[in-house]
């Protein structure tokens, strides 16, 4: 469990000239969740290298520690995980934290398991909606019960023999495919997984790294009983972290930044095209592949962007983009209109009434729609106020950028929740405007 404490409120003052400088973002989340979990599957040593040192996966490997796995600790963020002998029933509750990643996918490797084990999470999570894993999960034979009529946090799982299934999912989800795909390796037959729209596919390049029996068509996934490779794994920087001095890097007049080892795979690059089609100035440079995954340096110099229309297509791509997004729309000339992005309401907080409540307190034209938000801009915003983070990281960080192009400085309540994903953002913000 992350230990988040309630501190003073978080100052952002102006800037007062362009950001610029050299940065490295923290390592991606989502390929840190899965290559504790996965190099757990290998049932061997697997030395991860630069695993990420945020809350959420810590939360990762402290459910896999309570399952029996040994977890060492190298210098600069290298770990190797050792799952020796396979998983143990775990002697207690395997808390999950705020981390939705961490509760669905090992809810999909524990199905498959010989034991009992309960997974549960903080306040936040155990509000988010789990039926959209233990419903499919079911369907494959799975003994997954929740509270709430089998919809919320605390999962109840008797691990037992699972059978591949066909399962067309009605939700964009990279966590409901990898829950699936997870079950799909300890079960008899082929599962195979469709979805509407590609999802972050972290899962199925780390497989088929892995040598895992998993085939991609398209959207069309089809995985078989499997048996890892125990390889070293090398985590790239966080593109959604990168997102935060993207966005900063565009609307701050006079501001150059490079970001190094961004993870660029492109079923996450949403933000850099839709800060393009904005007419942002970004630049890829030493593009290369390491261990499936596609990274390299992103250049941002500022420009004046222009409102667009961003359509549910892109949006699992951008998923965890659209709070700062919407702060780049207020200085963007005309409207953005976000559409397609429902699930948002079910993130650690619900990120369409988060954004649009706190960027209104600043003077944004932003108003709420079902599933999105629509943004007229540009808006000189104000600031002298206190914003919220709805005890969620994305909506303190976007909250911390907008204040950067305020008028007047802001404070943010609870701040610290950005340890969840990046600890050192106001380090990195505060070298960048000396
Ligand atoms: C994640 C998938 C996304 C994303 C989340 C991380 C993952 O959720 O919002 O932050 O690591 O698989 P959904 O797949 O439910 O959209």
């Amino acid at each position: 469990m992350v230990n988040i404490q309630v501190e003073k409120l978080k100052n952002v003052t102006p800037v007062t000239k362009g950001l610029n400088g050299t940065i490295k973002v923290p390592s991606d989340k989502s390929i840190s969740h899965r290559a504790a979990m996965f190099g757990a599957l290998t049932q061997q040593p697997v030395q991860i290298m630069n695993f990420s040192a945020g809350g959420d996966c810590k939360s990762t490997l402290e459910v896999l520690k309570g399952l029996g796995v040994e977890v060492t600790y190298q210098a600069e963020n290298n770990i190797t995980i050792f799952n020796n002998g396979g998983f143990k029933e775990p002697a207690n509750v395997l808390d999950a934290g705020n981390s939705g990643t961490t509760i669905r996918l090992m809810s999909g490797i524990l199905s498959g398991s010989n034991f009992y084990s309960v997974l549960t999470g903080d306040e936040s999570l155990r509000k988010r909606p789990m039926a959209r894993i233990i419903n499919p999960l079911s369907q494959m034979g799975a003994r997954i019960f929740a509270k709430n009529a089998n919809t919320k946090a605390p999962i109840t799982i008797i691990g037992t023999e699972l059978h591949g299934i066909t399962y067309n999912s009605p939700i964009a989800s990279a966590q409901i495919k990898s829950a699936m795909i997870l079950a799909g390796l300890s079960a008899q037959g082929e599962t195979v997984i469709t979805e509407p729209f590609k999802s972050r596919d972290h899962s199925e390049r780390m497989l088929q790294y892995l040598c895992a029996d998993l085939t991609v068509d398209d959207n069309k996934i089809t995985v078989k009983k499997s048996e890892l490779a125990p390889k070293t794994l090398i985590i790239p920087g966080d593109i959604s972290s990168a997102a935060f001095f993207l966005v900063a890097g565009a609307i701050i007049p006079d501001s150059e930044i490079l970001i190094k080892d961004v993870g660029l795979n492109p079923t996450r690059t949403g933000i850099i095209d839709i800060l393009k089609k904005m007419g942002a100035d970004i630049t890829i440079e030493e593009h290369r592949i390491e261990c499936g995954e596609d990274m390299g340096d992103v250049r941002i110099r500022y420009s004046q962007l222009k409102g667009i229309e961003i359509e549910e297509e892109i949006i699992p791509r951008v998923i965890d983009e659209l709070p700062i997004i919407a702060v780049a729309a207020t200085q963007a000339e005309g409207t953005t209109v976000i559409r397609g992005a429902e699930d948002l309401r079910h993130k650690e907080s619900d990120r369409i009434v988060a954004i649009c409540t706190e960027l209104k307190k600043l003077g944004a034209d932003i108003q709420e729609t079902p599933d999105g938000f629509i943004v007229n801009g540009k808006t000189k915003l104000k600031g002298n106020c206190i914003l919220n983070t709805y005890h969620d990281h994305r909506i303190a960080m976007s909250g911390y950028v907008a204040g950067l192009l305020c008028e007047e400085p802001i404070q943010i309540c609870e701040f610290e929740w950005v340890n969840i994903s990046f600890p050192e953002f106001p380090g990195i913000f505060e070298k960048l405007t000396q």
